[in-house]
């Protein structure tokens, strides 16, 4: 409510800077705080406990089952899926033989019916024999083997972790 002074000017009532809508702000802005402060707090929180979680990349175990022994004729070639080898059984034995050309890594693919060439590389041409010798191509080194087993449920075992030095097959 206005009134007037003596000179005739109008005087506007004072606002109450303490006045319930001044309360509502504060309250406001204090819950706005709070609520700032717990997002901080929960957010640190949670990277301690990210932090406590090691950051590691998970691969497959380099030593893993192909199958039983039955799952393996004599004479067949099967590539393993996703693991980059190739298990071979013929009637002296089997062997397991890395499908990763020794160039520059890329995956090798497997002849079939060819006497000589057993496996020839799709990028730079690199050709190997059956038992994974270099023929051609930029390749540097053979194709490994890898040291396999069977285990005691008679699953035969592939340790790609272990390059088989001396070419020797497992008899079956
Ligand atoms: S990666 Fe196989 S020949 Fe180059």
């Amino acid at each position: 409510m206005s009134s007037q002074n003596s000179t005739g000017a109008t005087i506007l009532p004072f606002k109450n800077s303490d006045g319930p809508v001044d309360e509502d702000r504060r309250d406001f802005v204090k819950k706005m705080g709070v609520a700032a402060l717990a997002v901080g707090v929960g957010g640190g929180a949670l990277q301690c406990v990210r932090y406590l979680k090691p950051n590691v990349l998970y691969e497959p175990s380099k030593v893993f089952k192909v199958g039983a022994l039955s799952n393996f004729p004599i004479g067949s070639r099967i590539v393993i899926e996703g693991r980059g080898i190739e298990v071979v059984r013929e009637r002296d034995g089997m062997h397991a033989i890395s499908l990763v050309c020794t160039h520059l890594g890329c995956l090798i693919k497997p002849v079939e019916n060819d006497p000589d060439v057993g496996y020839m590389c799709p990028c730079h041409g690199s050709t190997f024999a059956h038992k994974g010798e270099v023929q051609g191509g930029p390749a540097p080194t053979d194709l490994p083997w890898y040291e396999m087993f069977m285990d005691h449920t008679g699953a035969i075992v592939v340790d790609t972790s272990k390059v088989n030095q001396k070419r020797t097959k497992l008899v079956v």
